[in-house]
């Protein structure tokens, strides 16, 4: 079989040296005799692979003391709701940024659970943007401050995070491990794996301890960030395959050079996709330039119905993935950490091709 690119938005790909790793542990893992699937998360098997993964990542972002890593399960998506209800105190509110589809979403779940003041409003600009650190006029008092940083669809992606005065917290789903961090900026951040970490099932929660310390009493259990904290993320039996292959990946990140090296790789990678985009009038960017995301790179061609074409005939090339998400249309090309640069050199040369046949 030639070549196959998956340009998926997520779930996403993952390096093949993991995914070759795991069909052999599948079966028997460390001589156990025993599939990774199948030991107990109790057992030491099980327990070395979710302590590596906690310590390959706080090495990685370089997690400092008073943070916790967690692995949850629920998706972003629980952390929408997971959030406020921890964070958001009675008679208090929360300031929110809405840069598109995903904050949105955030925005509503944190509606539900208190009061909410959206503080910048970007997701109908065009092209695309997420607001700007001096754009924020924070809420005196507010309990904290939410951001996502780097909104999947539209494509446009925070560059530099705000200073705030409140805690901030960031949804990270889309572009967590592409860069460096300064995590003492944070007061949560937070990830589902699907794109940059590993498979789907596991979510990755970094809060600030004393934010978990201080939540609202009358929580159930199971959605209190100190009740994870205090189990070590085994309050309940974890998604532990989907932890294990996420250990896999922060293994290969860090042979990458850890985050500093995938970031010039992403760097590469993306310059030489809007380069393409840019050479052309056939093809225009979606994402305003200064907020260019580096993990979803998407784009337009002269009508719905060349773009449509192009998604065919990608996809009969190999170049899987690439229809925008169906609320925006247009092309969509996700570049997370483990896309291969051969797989952007073989879509820029297909975008010329087509260019020269259909333009
Ligand atoms: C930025 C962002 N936030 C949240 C989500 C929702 O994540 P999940 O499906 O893990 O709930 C996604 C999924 O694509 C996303 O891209």
């Amino acid at each position: 079989m030639s070549d196959v690119f998956n340009f998926s938005a997520g779930p996403a790909v993952l390096p093949k040296s993991v995914l070759e790793e795991a069909q052999r542990d599948l079966l028997d893992i460390s001589n156990s005799g025993i599939s990774v699937l199948e030991h107990s998360h109790r057992g030491k098997e099980y327990m070395a692979i979710q302590e590596e993964a906690q310590a390959n990542m706080r090495e990685l972002l370089n997690v400092p003391e008073g943070y916790s890593v967690l692995f949850l399960q629920g998706g972003a998506s629980q952390q929408f709701a997971v959030i406020p209800m921890n964070l958001l105190g009675a008679g208090q509110s929360a300031d929110y940024t809405n840069s598109g589809a995903w904050a949105k979403k955030a925005i509503g779940e944190a509606k539900k659970i208190g009061s909410v003041n959206v503080i910048a409003e970007t997701g109908d600009v065009r092209p695309c943007t997420v607001p700007t650190p001096d754009e924020l006029n924070e809420t005196e008092g507010s309990a904290y401050l939410h951001i996502t940083a780097n909104e999947t669809i539209s494509g446009a992606q925070w560059k530099t995070f705000p200073t705030t005065q409140a805690p901030l917290v960031a949804d990270m789903s889309s572009d967590i491990l592409s860069r460096p961090l300064d995590v003492s900026n944070f007061g949560v951040i937070y990830a589902g794996a699907q794109k940059n970490m590993g498979p789907s099932g596991v979510t990755m929660v970094i809060v600030r301890d004393e934010l978990a310390a201080n939540a609202p009493a009358d929580i159930p259990l199971i959605w209190r960030y100190q009740t994870h904290i205090d189990n070590d993320s085994m309050f309940n039996t974890p998604p532990c395959f989907s932890i294990y292959l996420l250990m896999l990946v922060t293994r290969w990140l860090k042979a990458q050079g850890g985050v500093e090296g995938m970031e010039k790789i992403n760097i590469a990678k993306a310059a030489t996709l809007y380069g393409a985009i840019d050479a052309t009038d056939f093809y225009s960017g979606a994402a305003h330039v200064d907020h260019r995301s580096l993990m979803n790179v998407t784009f337009n061609l002269p009508t719905p119905e060349l773009e449509a074409q192009f998604a065919k005939e990608a996809d009969a090339a190999g170049l899987k993935g690439l229809k925008g998400h169906r609320s925006v249309g247009g092309l969509r090309a996700s570049i997370y950490n483990a896309f291969p640069t051969a797989g952007v050199d073989s879509l820029v040369n297909f975008m010329q091709e087509f260019e020269k046949n259909n333009g």
